[in-house]
């Protein structure tokens, strides 16, 4: 044990000794799966929280504070859509009031310019709305939501008018990978300081509708080569944040900064997840701020330990000098895409399941997209 009765941490691999716990510097706070939206790569799970299971106000409170006390820095509001909480400005207020930075991720469907305002003066800071495509007819068509793109226009215009800093989040599949440029323009005249393109990951909803939403090699290429003429064209206008899609990479992402090591979700029910897919891996048991407190949860439960480190992996990861850098790639990809979920995550071209991505990138089928619904 440490001086101040925290354990020592988790085992550090190849027989090095054990490593001290990180604190978390990030917290994900779902606050509802409840959305008016259906995109078809939703990151919620399929098997979604009802409302009269959601914590409220009081109980997010709490946790905020025990997040702030355990080293979280920031938290991010989201949901599903955060506005479907009517006491979604009380939350806010109790997050500010812990002492965190908050970022309200929202559709820009049901925040009203007056609920805004309510917003900004219980002390919101930032805001980051997701838009779908620069074309309103197809950004209309991913979301599920006629009249989907004009509310979120009229959102960031009334975000630029209160001087709050923004973030515009574009999802990048087939339908608008071809748009890169158009995408980062939306961005600029919807008044963001920062924009971040981000391929979609294939779990839950997105695994549900991959073939519909696969781009193409080519594609990808070319999208990639844009993003630094745009880098460059924009300098000091707007930062450009792009990742890569999994299935074309070369080596894997440190998905969520490593389990167990930089963040944490808090689901609508109040199960504490290291990542908002976890509950796909069958095994784990996740535990409940309902029944702990945030700081037992990070530092004991058992779910958080599972993949926490290297020490768990197996060869080729347990000897490769990237292991520090990815963790071995994504858990919950390695088991949807496995059935194991320490094995490195196929996406690394060194994995012996490779050929599994490989082969799934190429398949292609328009096919109607399953909406994610409640
Ligand atoms: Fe990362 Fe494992 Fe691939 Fe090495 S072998 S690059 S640690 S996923
Ligand atoms: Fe769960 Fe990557 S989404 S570890």
């Amino acid at each position: 044990m440490t001086t101040d009765g925290r354990p020592n941490g988790h085992a550090g691999g190849n027989g090095q000794p054990p490593k001290p716990l990180h604190s978390p510097l990030g917290l994900l706070a779902e606050l509802t799966h409840r959305c008016p939206l259906g995109c078809p790569y939703c990151s919620n799970p399929l098997e979604m929280d009802k409302r009269e299971s959601e914590l409220d106000a009081a109980a997010w409170a709490r946790v905020f504070r025990e997040a702030a006390a355990l080293g979280v820095l920031q938290v991010h509001l989201s949901g599903g859509e955060p506005a479907s909480r009517r006491d979604l400005v009380d939350i806010m207020a109790a997050a500010c009031d812990a002492g965190l930075y908050t970022n309200l991720i929202t559709s820009g469907v049901g925040v009203t310019e007056e609920r805004l305002r309510e917003l900004v003066d219980a002390g919101l800071d930032h805001v980051q709305i997701s838009i779908q495509d620069s074309e309103p007819k197809s950004a209309d068509l991913i979301a599920g939501y006629a009249g989907a793109y004009a509310r979120k226009r009229a959102l960031a215009a009334a975000v630029a008018a209160l001087k709050l800093p923004l973030t515009v989040n574009i999802v990048i599949h087939r339908a608008n990978i071809t748009r890169i440029d158009e995408l980062v323009a939306m961005a600029l005249d919807m008044g963001a300081s920062r924009v971040e393109i981000a391929h979609v990951q294939y779990y839950g909803w997105a695994l549900k509708n991959r073939a519909a939403l696969m781009p193409t090699r080519q594609q990808v290429e070319d999208a990639v080569g844009r993003i630094e003429p745009l880098r460059k064209q924009h300098h000091g206008r707007i930062v450009i944040d792009a990742v890569v899609p999994d299935y074309y990479a070369r080596f894997p992402k440190p998905c969520v900064g490593g389990w167990g090591r930089r963040s944490l979700n808090v689901t609508p029910a109040g199960r504490v997840l290291p990542c908002h897919a976890a509950e796909s891996i069958p095994g784990l048991e996740f535990w409940s701020v309902k029944d702990h407190s945030l700081r037992e949860i990070w530092e004991r439960n058992p779910a958080f330990n599972a993949f926490r480190g290297t020490a768990f992996l197996p060869e080729p990861c347990r000897s490769c000098e990237r292991r520090e850098i990815d963790f071995g790639g994504c858990r919950c990809q390695a088991f949807a895409l496995t059935g194991d979920a320490r094995a490195a995550d196929p996406v690394c071209h060194l994995s012996p399941h490779h050929h599994v991505v490989e082969r799934q990138a190429a398949i292609q089928e328009d096919a109607a997209y399953v909406y994610r619904r409640l």
